[in-house]
């Protein structure tokens, strides 16, 4: 692909824009020699105003995603994409989250440009296990556990039943809860079929992927292991 094309598709203007870029020297190898626009050139060497360039399509990116904004880009409050680089919201291929967190959950949340990749990740059939901690409003009844694994609940206006999911108590109104599936509000219509109510409630892992130390609101690009390890059995 043309440079003008590439560094345009990442966000950094238009066409035009970038035709600019390079007509002012703005656009340099890692030595600060000036590239024109026809050049051919590795990636990783390129530099705008001596910053490399932004990572290329086939972007994935995790966020700890913090209490009060919304996976949409449409909301007028606060969304998720205001806490990644303004940058990353006009790039081609579009960057879109991996499904979504309702604005009253916190934590991981996967980013990608690579539409084929998304759908692997969401596919009830390739069964990636996203696990949540919740706290919940009343005492859990003791027979959660059996109900979530027997593949047969059925949520208020689903057609089918829920995958089996598992639970783990951890406390008398606390628990971790696995699922294969992401339907609409799942975690919380769940315990709702129960009686009882989500409290809090923050995505803990996807796959084998945790969050590690990655703080509320912060986000970092994963490498290709990190990927794979979405998909580990
Ligand atoms: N289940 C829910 O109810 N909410 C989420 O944000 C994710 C899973």
């Amino acid at each position: 692909m043309k440079l003008v094309k590439l560094i345009a598709n990442l966000g950094y203007g238009s066409r035009k824009d970038v035709t600019q870029l390079f007509r002012s020297g703005r656009i340099t190898d890692a030595a600060g020699e000036v590239l024109y626009a026809d050049d051919v050139v590795p990636y990783e060497t390129i530099r705008i105003d001596d910053e490399p360039l932004d990572p290329p399509p086939g972007l994935v990116i995790m966020m700890n995603k913090p209490l009060g904004v919304t996976c949409s880009r449409k909301d007028p409050g606060r969304v998720v994409y205001d806490l990644l680089p303004p940058r990353f919201s006009v790039r081609s291929p579009a960057l879109s989250s991996v499904g979504r967190l309702d604005r009253d959950t916190s934590g991981l949340l996967l980013f990608t440009d690579d539409g084929a990749l998304l759908h692997r990740i969401i596919s009830p059939r390739a069964q990636v296990t996203k696990v949540y901690e919740a706290t919940l409003a009343q005492d859990l009844r003791s027979d959660e556990g059996a109900l979530f694994a027997s593949g047969s609940l059925m949520l208020e206006s689903e057609k089918e039943p829920l995958a089996p999911a598992f639970l783990e108590v951890l406390g008398p109104r606390h628990a971790r809860l696995g699922v294969t599936e992401g339907r609409y509000h799942q975690v919380r219509r769940m315990f709702a079929a129960t009686g009882n109510h989500v409290e809090t409630l923050r995505r803990l892992s996807v796959g084998a992927l945790t969050l590690g130390e990655l703080p509320p609101g912060a986000w970092r690009t994963l490498d290709a292991d990190e990927v794979e390890s979405i998909f580990a059995k």
